[in-house]
């Protein structure tokens, strides 16, 4: 099993879009898959066709510890994707647990029985390095971080780093960065070719090689309640995406994952 936290405490830079998509892939090549959805914003379970106003349970519900882990799962569209959902609810979490002991091991607890019967858990994290976000850098072995070519955003990623390397040494010593994932990218501007550069010689092959190109059809993919490969198989979304997967199964294949290269 790979535990992997999408993080990036910028918003707007493809974590959702890369959660479903990558997940959804990574399934329909037969992978057993748990999505779970992090951000109150609850973009993963729209996305994944969840009326969010109305969720019975969620994984609010699972940080207070009033239900177990698994009464929250879903079934989606996509055979082997399951869904942990979450709504505005969640964003209570943080002040309610604020002074809870313990509370950065919530999720490692709650999610932990679990384990065993998925190849990839995938958690989508919500736009901050709040209490939900060092939860789940305290339960995964790992990080992807997705990045938005299109703005030169190299003090971010170095703040976010610096989180990982104080999670890794606090509370979670497997912790590593395995993949930073260029997205968004326009390469019709110099500027995402310039990010895309600076990244990977600053990162090596902590950079994944595909590439996920600014496409329309997957602005429009959320509200049809699919992944890409569903909604729109031949686009260039579904292209990146897919080769995404595939060489993510490429690395682990050849045992370059987790990558221990220092940061
Ligand atoms: N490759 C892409 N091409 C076009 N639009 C994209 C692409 N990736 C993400 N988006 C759009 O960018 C916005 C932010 O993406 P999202 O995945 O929600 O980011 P985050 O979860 O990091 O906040 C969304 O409107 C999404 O549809
Ligand atoms: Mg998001």
């Amino acid at each position: 099993m790979r535990s992997i936290a999408l993080t990036n405490q910028k918003g707007g830079v493809a974590k959702t879009t890369t959660t479903v998509n990558l997940g959804a892939c990574l399934a329909q090549m037969g992978k057993r898959v748990l999505l779970v959805d992090l951000d109150p914003q609850g973009n993963l379970s729209s996305w994944l066709g969840l009326d969010i106003h109305n969720l019975e349970r969620s994984m609010y519900n699972v940080f207070l510890e009033e239900v177990y882990f698994e009464e929250i799962l879903t079934k989606t569209c996509v055979e082997n994707l399951t869904l942990a959902p979450s709504n505005v609810a969640l964003a209570g979490v943080e002040r309610i647990l604020a002074h809870e002991k313990g509370r950065d091991l919530i999720l490692r607890k709650r999610l932990s029985p679990v384990i065993s019967k998925y190849d990839y858990i995938m958690l989508d994290c919500p736009p901050s390095l709040g209490l939900i976000t060092i939860n789940a850098l305290t339960f995964v072995k790992e990080v992807f971080i997705p990045l938005e070519t299109k703005v030169l955003a190299l003090n971010g990623l170095v703040t976010l780093m610096n989180t990982v390397q104080v999670v890794k040494e606090r509370l979670n010593h497997h912790l590593e960065v395995t993949g930073i994932i260029a997205c968004r990218f326009d390469g019709r501007t110099n500027l995402s070719n310039e990010v895309y550069s600076q990244i990977k010689d600053r990162f090596k092959e902590k950079v994944f090689n595909t590439i996920i190109r600014e496409n329309t059809r997957l602005a429009e993919c959320p509200i049809s309640g699919k992944p890409i490969t569903l909604y729109a198989p031949d686009s260039p979304g579904a292209v990146d995406y897919t080769n995404l997967a595939k060489e993510v199964l490429e690395r682990e294949k050849n045992g370059a994952s987790p990558d221990r290269t220092p940061l």
